[in-house]
């Protein structure tokens, strides 16, 4: 019967059989939707349903519709394809049976098969859509194409709807894109420059089904209902740490030509749980129907976080998964792939209300539960000292549940030691009857619970948002490339990075927990399943860190990270020693790259150097206004000063702008940070100078040529660099040999040369200005990391 009612339905859709409402129909007109890859995994699993259910709520409004599955293959074979998918589309809940029934066979008399392939075939369809338009007497609404197919493809068949098959004028048109949207910036860029050829921005659609999700989208309303008690507890002194968690029990197989190139940052953290963890910390809108200012808002959270390193991330794959890319990827079997499957990262939204509070992201596959969720866990200042069961001693939590897991159905969960949450609208329920579970540690009956009345399948939900012209739950492009943005410098610094092979499943034990120190994140057990020496690279474990002699001053050396740490150690034992004596520490630092390691170590693990009693002081600086990133004050502030608690007053850049202008001898910058040293340093012996050397053997700004010793008694020199910015100012070679300690910091494979050079040339201060660093009365300590010692 159903086979007898397909086979008519060409005609039958062209003679616009839309439901009963065929007077009203003609006012709101016509509406063509195509899907292209029609017959794939994803029509058939989300979209011809989604399309159902947008069918049954649209057939009394006055709309009528006619469905395409496209696809490659001859109309011979696809037609019984697409027939076999539509028969299996279900009634949704909350429709009578009958009623159903008879939507069921109007929506399979409207959908029809048609090979996508060329661009005749899509100036075809353009013009049954229009023939159809004229015998039936509608009036078009408008189109749209849903891409489900590989993202190679999109642009073409963007380029040939704009050229054979946009609707009539007044008509809208309306492409939705599936993910991926590139694999890194760069292509997420290109990608959008094709498709940009094609289309409006306003007329694309790309689609991230969590925004669908139905307790995803009520993240922002449930937070609006429950701004009164939210608002308070917001920030940084309340929140203890925001999580989002997709873990899943399934295995990639059968994905593996697509999952290999892509591993689970960029399937699911690139998009899914980004787009989450936005909802969750963004600004709310003043008004949510604004569709811009939500997307503004949302944009502005990527501006704000930490840039992502190899540091923010622990990477795991499943044991089984190489012979799965053996297997589908014909592969032999010397072949490792190192595609993540299981990834935590850790980021940071650099903002004064979150400062400090980590936002973790974990998502796996092979793991021991499905079940995902976002979490904000509050601190509890309770202190329990009897009856540990007693609410207010327990875990402070609200609890976005997206499904599965214990619980199996959506919900909001606050626990009853926060605040018992307003409704979020008509369409949910709280739920007061539960089985006897935990969600996340805690009995459900601790949590005030709220669910929705009636589940709603995601894609069905985005469907109906893209018919009603709804952008704000889809990812605008400059969204995407702002994601790209903050995860691609990862994903670079990843790819040479083994990932943590693990069982699967229960197995698993605690192989995955890690643990957040500061920004950085961390494996817990030290579980090492490829030994280093089966897949190259060197151990640092292999390597102590050495001293030694070089230049005829001691030396140290180490692999970078030990070398960073060393010398991090050392600069808070001289600062100690001179504060627990009363006295305060005069630091001198340089400018460039080299020391940002030293910055960054000493911001995030030395949280007890005496920063209140010490004076940073600049070994140099480049003539350019302090707010630009060239400065070098710019780079510390960066790095350094803006994450510790440092008095303002202790902090002197260089005066390298006075009157409006830069380094102007008679403006006597140079004098003045002169005189400011000569007041507050004693004797004008910084206490520790850290200094770095350049290719050329320049020192401070000191460069070769520059006649590094003629400064004379001067402290503070105006110098000339041979590269830009020229202009520079910098402590003189009698400043620096006056300090306690001078430490010269060489690092990197690149510094190899130089640093061999220099072990053999004699002080020659103008040709080699480092060579001409020796303390007076003072200490002098190369350290010099592996890499530029030994190449
Ligand atoms: C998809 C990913 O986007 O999301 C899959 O490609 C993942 O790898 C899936 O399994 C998870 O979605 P859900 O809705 O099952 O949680």
């Amino acid at each position: 019967m159903f086979v007898a009612v397909f086979l008519l339905l060409i005609t039958l859709c062209a003679q616009g059989g839309n439901g009963d409402e065929g007077q009203e129909a003609q006012r709101l007109g016509h509406v063509s939707v195509v899907i292209a890859g029609g017959t794939g995994d994803l029509a058939k699993k989300y979209l011809w349903q989604g399309f159902f259910q947008l069918y049954i709520n649209q057939v009394s409004s006055g709309y009528t519709f006619c469905f395409y599955g496209g696809g490659l293959s001859p109309k011979d074979k696809g037609t019984p394809a697409l027939f076999e998918i539509l028969k299996a589309v279900s009634c949704p809940s909350g429709v009578p049976v009958e009623r159903c029934a008879v939507l069921k066979e109007q929506y399979l008399r409207l959908a029809q098969y048609r090979q996508l392939k060329t661009a005749e075939d899509y100036q075809d369809l353009d013009k049954h859509i229009k023939q159809q338009l004229q015998e039936e007497g509608m009036v078009e609404a408008g189109r749209l194409f849903y891409l489900s197919v590989p993202a190679f493809a999109y642009a073409d068949i963007a380029d040939k709807v704009n050229n054979a098959c946009r609707p009539t004028t007044g008509a809208w048109l309306r492409v939705v894109l599936e993910k991926p949207f590139g694999h890194d910036f760069r292509s997420a860029q290109i990608l959008a420059t094709q498709l940009g050829n094609s289309l409006k921005e306003d007329e694309m659609y790309r689609i991230d089904h969590y925004l669908g999700k139905q307790v995803v989208s009520k993240i922002l309303p449930f937070r609006i209902a429950n701004k009164k008690f939210l608002d308070p507890i917001w920030n940084k002194y309340h929140i203890d740490r925001v999580e989002v968690v997709l873990k899943e029990t399934l295995d990639a197989k059968g994905r593996i030509p697509f999952y290999d190139e892509y591993g689970v940052i960029r399937d699911v953290l690139q998009n899914h749980m980004i787009e989450v963890m936005t909802l969750l910390t963004m600004r709310l809108p003043k008004n949510m129907s604004n569709n811009q200012e939500v997307l503004q808002n949302k944009l502005k959270i990527f501006s704000t976080l930490q840039p992502l390193g190899k540091k923010q991330a622990v990477i795991g794959q499943y044991q089984a998964y190489n012979a799965e890319v053996w297997a589908e990827l014909n592969k032999t079997k010397d072949y490792v792939s190192r595609t993540p499957t299981f990834a935590a990262v850790v980021t940071h939204i650099d903002v004064a209300q979150y400062d400090g509070v980590p936002v973790v992201l974990v998502s796996g596959k092979k793991l021991d539960e499905r079940v995902g969720y976002a979490r904000i866990l509050f601190k509890n200042d309770v202190f329990c000292v009897q009856n540990h069961d007693s609410i207010h001693c327990k875990p402070k939590q609200l609890v976005y549940y997206f499904g599965h897991g214990n619980l199996q159905y959506p919900a909001i969960l606050v626990t009853k030691n926060l605040f018992k949450p307003a409704l979020i609208d008509s369409e949910w329920k709280e739920v007061t009857e539960h089985k006897d579970i935990k969600v996340l540690g805690l009995p459900i009956s601790d949590y005030y619970v709220q669910t929705p009345i009636v589940q709603k399948d995601a894609y069905a939900e985005l469907i109906a948002q893209i018919f009603s012209g709804r952008r704000d739950n889809f990812i605008s492009a400059e969204n995407l490339l702002a994601s790209w943005n903050l995860w691609t410098p990862l994903l670079d610094s990843l790819a040479s990075s083994f990932p943590r092979i693990y069982p699967g499943g229960a197995d698993n034990g605690n192989l995955l927990d890690f643990r957040l120190k500061g920004r950085e994140i961390s494996y817990i057990s030290k579980a090492v399943i490829i030994p280093p020496d089966q897949v190259g690279g060197s151990s640092t474990d292999n390597f102590q860190i050495m001293q030694g002699k070089y230049r005829s001053a001691d030396m140290v050396t180490a692999w970078t990270e030990e070398l960073i740490e060393r010398l991090a150690t050392d600069l808070q034992a001289a600062a100690e020693a001179v504060v627990s004596e009363g006295g305060t520490f005069h630091l001198a630092l340089s400018g460039g790259s080299t020391p940002l390691a030293l910055f960054q170590r000493l911001a995030q693990h030395h949280f007890s150097f005496p920063w209140r009693d010490t004076h940073v002081w600049m070994v140099d600086e480049r003539c350019v206004p302090l707010t630009e990133s060239e400065s070098n004050f710019h780079l510390l502030h960066e790095h350094l000063l803006q994450h510790i608690r440092i008095p303002y007053y202790n902090i002197h850049p260089m005066p390298v702008e006075l009157n409006q202008r830069l380094c102007v001898e008679e403006d006597g910058g140079a004098l003045l940070y002169e005189r400011e040293v000569n007041k507050l340093v004693s004797n004008s012996s910084f206490h520790f100078v850290l200094l770095g050397v350049g290719y050329d053997g320049h020192t401070a700004s000191l460069f070769p040529g520059d006649k590094v010793d003629g400064h004379g008694e001067r402290l503070i020199a105006l110098t000339e660099s041979p590269v830009k910015p020229h202009q520079r100012m910098s402590l003189t070679l009698r400043a620096i040999n006056r300090a306690h300690q001078v430490a010269v910091l060489v690092m990197g494979k690149g510094k190899h040369e130089l640093v061999t050079q220099l072990s053999r040339v004699k002080d020659s201060p103008n040709k080699w200005p480092v060579t001409g660093v020796r303390p007076t009365s003072g200490k002098l300590i190369w350290y010099i990391d592996y890499d530029a010692l030994l190449g």
